[in-house]
């Protein structure tokens, strides 16, 4: 008897994801039109900074509500999408809402669009369809901010995750939300070399990067110091280090831009009572 009102129980939990999983993607695979709330999309464009200058791309733009926010908020916006209903809906939208020169919409397949302009790219489909856009999405210019409503990128890690309650929503596990977002990381793995002429002269960096994660060795006068903290936003490089330089236990602090194989920033150096600024210009070694 107990047994039987256990397994009510189980099905009465499992039944409802099994039925909002069927009925949010198509058996094909194929993703398809589930609106994001709007109070999900303010958040999107919130998590994104959406600005004036920016270009905001949305992939299965449905009717066009990302994109009308995104140039609510000045920005400029193209949406794509396999139906031509929607994108006549969504062109409609843009035109009511008075953005109707900054927001554009074709009937195009992702995977056929050129995302290269885009300085923001935003998303509501499947994971598995996300983990395809994986290399193209990585491969855009550093700093492109990228902003999902549920569905991670294959394997690369958010850089900001956002849950909320969304009783609203039609679709997906009981009423919840996730938004998540990627900054593009410049590509910084390998060796790097910097003089810092006032504090150690010649400085080596081994920089190994998975992802915007970055795992650090720098040494200094045949010594290595410790790395206690690293972070890779877009171009920005942070490092944290500790160690003996002139015989003196120092703090430095490098914050730096990468662009193609320079870093160009400045090292903060601090004993806890002086403090000075170093520029900090590394290269790739050769
Ligand atoms: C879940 S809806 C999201 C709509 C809108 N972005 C939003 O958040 O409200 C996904 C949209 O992607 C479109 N879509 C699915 N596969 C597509 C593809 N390969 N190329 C273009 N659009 C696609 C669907 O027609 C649908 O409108």
């Amino acid at each position: 008897m107990k047994f039987t009102r256990l397994l009510f129980a189980i099905a009465g939990a499992i039944l409802p994801f099994a039925l909002q999983a069927q009925s949010w993607a198509w058996d094909d695979g194929t993703v398809p039109y589930v609106q994001t709330p709007m109070e999900i999309v303010e958040r999107m464009l919130r998590m994104a900074e959406v600005h004036t200058g920016d270009y905001v791309i949305d992939l299965g733009s449905g009717d066009g509500r990302i994109i009308v926010e995104a140039a609510k908020r000045g920005a400029r916006g193209l949406g794509v999408d396999l139906d031509p209903n929607l994108v006549n809906l969504a062109t409609r939208n843009a035109q009511q809402a008075r953005v109707g020169d900054k927001a554009r919409f074709e009937v195009r397949d992702i995977f056929e669009t050129d995302l290269s302009r885009a300085s923001v790219v935003t998303m509501y489909l499947l994971p598995d369809f996300n983990a395809k856009l994986l290399p193209r999405l990585l491969a855009l210019k550093p700093g492109t901010r990228i902003v999902s409503h549920d569905g991670g990128i294959g394997d690369w890690p958010a850089d900001e995750t956002l849950a909320m309650r969304t009783p609203e929503k039609p679709v997906g596990v009981g009423g919840n939300s996730k938004v998540e977002l990627w900054i593009v990381p410049a590509d910084v793995h390998g060796d790097w070399i910097a003089e810092l002429s006032g504090h150690g002269g010649a400085w080596r960096f081994h920089i190994d990067q998975h992802y915007q994660m970055l795992e650090v060795k720098a040494q200094t006068q045949g010594r290595e110091l410790l790395v206690r903290n690293t972070r890779l936003r877009g171009e920005q490089v942070k490092l944290v280090v500790t160690g003996l330089v002139g015989n003196r236990p120092w703090h430095h602090y490098f914050v730096g831009q990468a662009r193609g194989d320079a870093i160009d920033g400045e090292v903060t150096v601090s004993t806890g009572k002086e403090q000075t600024v170093y520029p900090w210009h590394a290269k790739r070694a050769p």
